[in-house]
């Protein structure tokens, strides 16, 4: 395809410049995608790989291959400290796209670290060299689901213990619009009440995880996260059998109530039988199978907001909110009570998250809010306690 002169248009995202092919108005029409809102998401990866450099002290070799416009890669070319970036493979199966990302790699300041495929990823995986230092973190950021890829990947990374990082925007099927499609694709039943965003990221985390299981590998999440349309998964690889073993034991269901909000989690070999909420006796909702560990690594966390100033980021008043509140968040436990129901539930009204929050502290309680809902509570307190402080108003 001929590509018009006139049609190119400068961006800046970060600190980074470059130049997209706009052929029309919507984003989803252009021939190439690219999309602005998704620049949390690629802030959040530059803080991560800060991360990541700062606490092992490693130069970084970094595979894009749904690079797109190639903006994920040139801002890590162009902000990250120099020395610390080896090298960066941008690829895609999009002959424009790759027109694209070689116009602009011209244009960058250390363009031999840039090395350009036109290729399937899976190609691209499955050619990658087993050795050494060659990769150390894969980005995956298909439309739609990554799980087609999550395999390839993993046997990639396995020399190194390297990352997988993984974007997947399939929510209808996560979130469960379509439920079959998601027992179909994930083997998982999903949930559409107000859960459903954690337990698709958990469903997501799950998957990666039998994935690497089969290989003798174990993953730790170090970041997994929900923002507006998309999930997020970041995961450290280790090669580790044992490991691998140990974390099967924290995979899961989630029953709740979507009347009350009572909610019980069993692992997998545990299976509960009489699935009746206990306060209200609704048809409790199972979700699962899922992961049912942790979503974070602290030291990780707090690497990158430490990092925050090093880089440009126009979102960096919304991002330090994300981490504060993971930060806060990174001991609790799985999944969260919906306080709107608790309150119906107890015929209350009036009482504010923060006063509940002071009084379960006050009685010791592990209590934080939640990345996924501002109306959630996570703690380790039981349903019964959160309804005897409420009941104090
Ligand atoms: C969501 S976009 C990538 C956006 C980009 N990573 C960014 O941050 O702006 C997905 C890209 O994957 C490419 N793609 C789709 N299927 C592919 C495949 N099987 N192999 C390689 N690239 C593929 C598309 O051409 C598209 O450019
Ligand atoms: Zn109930």
């Amino acid at each position: 395809m001929e590509i018009s002169e006139d049609m190119w248009e400068e961006v800046t995202e970060g600190s980074t410049t470059f130049s997209i092919y706009k052929d029309a108005n919507r984003i989803y029409d252009a021939s190439v995608f690219y999309n602005p809102k998704m620049v949390l998401n690629r802030d959040l990866t530059l803080l991560s790989l800060s991360s990541i450099i700062k606490r092992e002290m490693k130069r970084i070799c970094f595979l894009d291959p749904f690079a797109g416009t190639g903006i994920r890669s040139y801002r890590i070319i162009n902000e990250l400290p120099q020395d610390s970036v080896e090298k960066v493979v941008a690829g895609d199966i999009n002959p424009i796209a790759v027109n694209i990302i070689t116009r602009n790699s011209n244009n960058l300041k250390f363009d031999e670290k840039m090395e350009i495929k036109h290729s399937n990823a899976i190609n691209i995986l499955d050619s990658l060299p087993k050795k050494k230092d060659t990769t150390h973190i894969i980005d995956l950021d298909p439309f739609g689901s990554p799980i087609e890829y999550i395999e390839e990947s993993l046997r990639a990374l396995r020399i190194n213990e390297g990352y997988l990082f993984a974007t997947a925007t399939d929510l209808q099927v996560l979130c469960g619009k379509f439920p079959e499609s998601c027992i179909r694709i994930y083997n998982a039943i999903p949930t559409r009440h107000f859960l459903c965003h954690e337990v698709a990221l958990r469903i997501l985390i799950y998957n990666i995880i039998i994935s690497a299981g089969r290989l003798g590998l174990a993953v730790e999440p170090i970041l997994c996260y929900n923002h507006e349309h998309f999930l997020r998964v970041k995961v450290k690889v280790k090669d580790s059998k044992e490991v691998a073993n140990q974390q099967h034991k924290k995979l899961g269901f989630v029953y709740f109530c979507k009347k009350c909000s009572f909610l019980e989690t069993v692992e997998l070999s545990k299976d509960l039988v009489d699935t009746s909420c206990t306060n209200c006796s609704e048809k409790l909702e199972k979700a699962g199978p899922l992961w049912l560990g942790n979503l974070y690594e602290v030291e990780f966390i707090k690497q990158m907001k430490k990092d925050i100033g090093q880089f440009t980021l126009h979102l960096e008043k919304k991002i330090e909110k994300v981490l504060s509140l993971i930060l806060d968040e990174i001991e609790s436990p799985p999944f969260f009570y919906y306080i709107p129901f608790i309150l119906r539930f107890c015929k209350k009204e009036g009482i504010s998250l923060n006063q509940i929050i002071d009084s379960l502290r006050s009685k010791g309680f592990l209590v934080s809010r939640t990345i996924f809902d501002p109306q959630g509570l996570k703690t380790d307190a039981s349903y019964d306690e959160i309804v005897n402080v409420i009941k104090q108003y």
